[in-house]
């Protein structure tokens, strides 16, 4: 059997964009309250991209910040991988026009669509193409401009989502010498498919079709079912990427920022405490995609992450899909 490279992460980076919408902004569209939107999510405020933006800048800003920090060059890239559910466009994808703008001319570059689970695939595949031997220097990216695709006239969903983009440089372990991945799970149930979707604008009811219902170009949420489903599958996740391991050597928990409520309720059920969790939905709200590489990278920036420990990414999203990944920084 070949023998697999050690793949570490050596730098991230993330960016959010300036508009800021409180729950207040919100109360004045729909019908809800600062304490409401508070108590039932934790979320305060959340980022809005503004009307000249658009995914590929959002992602270019934390590429280029992850890229300054690892000490290498977009000439050095091998490969970039968004994970995204709201590319600039259809066609092509968000990773090439990403790699144009860096100008990372050796690089490939594609997008994987796993919906908030977007940058624990992205980063596994780069895992995989690391340890294969395959590539040497990878870039992962979760990005989302979500505020695109809400429906601001829908209370139950339009509080929930914010934008932002996060990444990660993913090397050999002997190049950076820092946070190892350890292990990583990944998941998929598609008959619970109608639980999150955007329904047209695909090629089941593309533009233009009779099947075309403008105002279904939003994304639709089963709250409720997700809000079960969430709970027991980060739960089972994060036991299964420990396995072999304590939770007492967790140093910190980065979940997908969905919903406090959600990642207390989990965590509880696991008995690690709130101090070794990374939490800043209060700030950004559910940024898809984005959320764990941006919680990731301000928690590395904060000082919570300490050498030695591990740590573990869990997000879980529309498909439905799931991952996990076990790191020792
Ligand atoms: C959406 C979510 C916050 C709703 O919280 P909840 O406690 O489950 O609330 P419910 O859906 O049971 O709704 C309770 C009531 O609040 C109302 N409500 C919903 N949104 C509201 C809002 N923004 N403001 C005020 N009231 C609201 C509902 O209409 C309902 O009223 P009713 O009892 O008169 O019918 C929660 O279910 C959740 O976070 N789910 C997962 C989110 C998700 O899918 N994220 C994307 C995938 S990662």
């Amino acid at each position: 059997m070949t023998q697999l490279v050690r793949v570490g992460i050596a730098s991230t980076g993330s960016f959010l964009p300036e508009t800021v919408m409180s729950n207040d902004d919100f109360a004045r569209i729909v019908d809800t309250s600062d304490e409401w939107i508070t108590q039932r999510t934790g979320i305060r405020e959340r980022r809005f991209v503004a009307d000249e933006q658009s995914t590929s800048d959002l992602c270019v800003e934390a590429a280029r910040m992850a890229l300054e920090r690892a000490g290498i060059g977009p000439e050095d890239l091998d490969l970039i991988i968004v994970g995204t559910l709201t590319a600039d466009y259809l066609m092509p994808s968000a990773a090439c026009l990403v790699q144009d703008r860096l100008g990372a001319k050796n690089a490939g570059a594609f997008d994987v669509a796993a919906a908030c689970t977007g940058f624990l695939t992205a980063l596994q595949t780069a895992e995989a193409f690391v340890a294969s031997g395959r590539k040497r220097r990878v870039l992962a990216i979760g990005a989302e401009s979500l505020s695109r695709f809400v429906d601001m006239t829908d209370r139950t969903s339009c509080i929930l989502f914010g934008d932002g983009a996060g990444a990660a440089v993913v090397t050999p372990w002997e190049d950076c010498e820092q946070a190892e991945i350890l292990a990583a799970r990944m998941g998929a149930d598609g008959s619970g498919y109608d639980f999150i979707t955007i329904p047209t604008g695909g090629s089941k009811a593309p533009p233009h079709s009779p099947q075309y219902v403008k105002d279904d170009h939003f994304i639709q949420l089963k709250g409720r079912e997700v809000y079960r489903f969430a709970v027991g599958k980060m739960v089972e996740m994060i036991q299964s990427v420990l396995e072999g391991h304590d939770a007492d050597e967790v140093g910190l928990v980065v979940p997908h920022q969905v919903n406090k409520r959600i990642i207390d309720a989990s965590l509880d059920r696991l008995g690690i405490d709130e101090e070794r969790c990374m939490v800043n939905i209060d700030k950004y709200g559910n940024t898809s995609a984005a959320s764990v590489p941006i919680a990731l990278d301000e928690a590395l920036e904060t000082g919570r992450i300490e050498k030695g420990k591990l740590v573990v990414l869990v997000a879980f999203g529309a498909g439905l899909t799931w991952g996990a990944s076990l790191l020792r920084w």
